[in-house]
């Protein structure tokens, strides 16, 4: 898949493309990143990207006319068209439903805005999906665009060192939409805590009854919401159930 990256600021980039998880689906070409400099793409001697907004108020606004050149330039340079996102507030909050869809596909193109927003008209006219990162407002796209690409990444197979492991992460489908159960290391104690004894038993399938109940309870108490949806959907045995009326 390809995932073209229109920016202000590409360098931000380079670190995250160089290390972990990322690295190694940028490098084996899984997620294949192409980096645009929407600077590039501007006029006169400035270089302008931003202006005013019409109607007063502080700030700036992205220009429609850079972002527009360089779009054509993307998509002149992609095989295959591909969606125009657009990182924003005002976009639905991306979610791990949402990650695997995009995992699945062929890509896309990430715009990452700055200053107040890109003007209307450009999104209007170009934008096919906008995507939120949650109820806050960041500095820029981009931290968004990562945290999309990021989540895309692990999902590829063969990107995470344990192939199964994304199987049991929060949210996965595979083990009903449920979060993740605690996780213990080296030392068996440490200052005075204990592993729990289920998981130093070896017995296997105490240890994954152990970490279903683990899993419901902490669903349970933190997002009731997804013990919902999963009972909704018939995820949930008479054992879970009797589990959860008795907590
Ligand atoms: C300072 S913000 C603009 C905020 C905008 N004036 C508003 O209040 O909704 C600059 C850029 O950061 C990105 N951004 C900010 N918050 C975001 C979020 N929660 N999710 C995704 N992108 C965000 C967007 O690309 C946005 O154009």
């Amino acid at each position: 898949m390809r995932f073209d990256v229109i920016t202000l600021f590409p360098e931000l980039f380079a670190p995250f493309l160089s290390a972990g998880v990322t690295r190694r689906a940028y490098e084996t070409g899984q997620v294949d990143v192409r980096l645009w400099n929407l600077r590039d793409f501007a006029e006169g001697n400035y270089r302008r990207v931003d202006d005013r907004p019409f109607g007063g108020g502080p700030g700036m606004v992205m220009l429609a006319e850079p972002l527009a050149r360089c779009l054509a330039a993307v998509k002149a340079d992609r095989a295959e068209p591909g969606p125009v996102v657009l990182f924003s507030p005002i976009g639905e909050r991306l979610d791990h439903a949402q990650v695997e869809r995009w995992s699945a596909g062929a890509g896309a193109i990430l715009l990452c805005g700055r200053y107040e927003g890109v003007d209307q008209r450009f999104i209007d006219a170009h934008v096919d999906v906008q995507m939120s990162l949650g109820d806050f407002v960041l500095s820029g796209g981009e931290i968004a665009a990562m945290a999309l690409l990021d989540a895309v990444a692990r999902l590829q197979p063969g990107v995470l060192n344990d192939a199964g492991s994304h199987q049991e992460d929060s949210f996965n489908p595979a083990l009903d939409g449920l979060l993740d159960c605690p996780h213990y290391t080296r030392p068996e104690e440490w200052e005075g805590r204990k592993v729990p004894p289920e998981l130093l038993s070896g017995h296997h399938a105490r240890i994954e009854a152990w970490r279903r109940q683990q899993r419901l309870a902490l669903t349970a108490r933190h997002r009731p919401d997804l013990i919902a949806a999963a009972r909704q959907a018939g995820r949930l045995s008479p054992s879970d159930e009797q589990f959860l009326s008795g907590l």
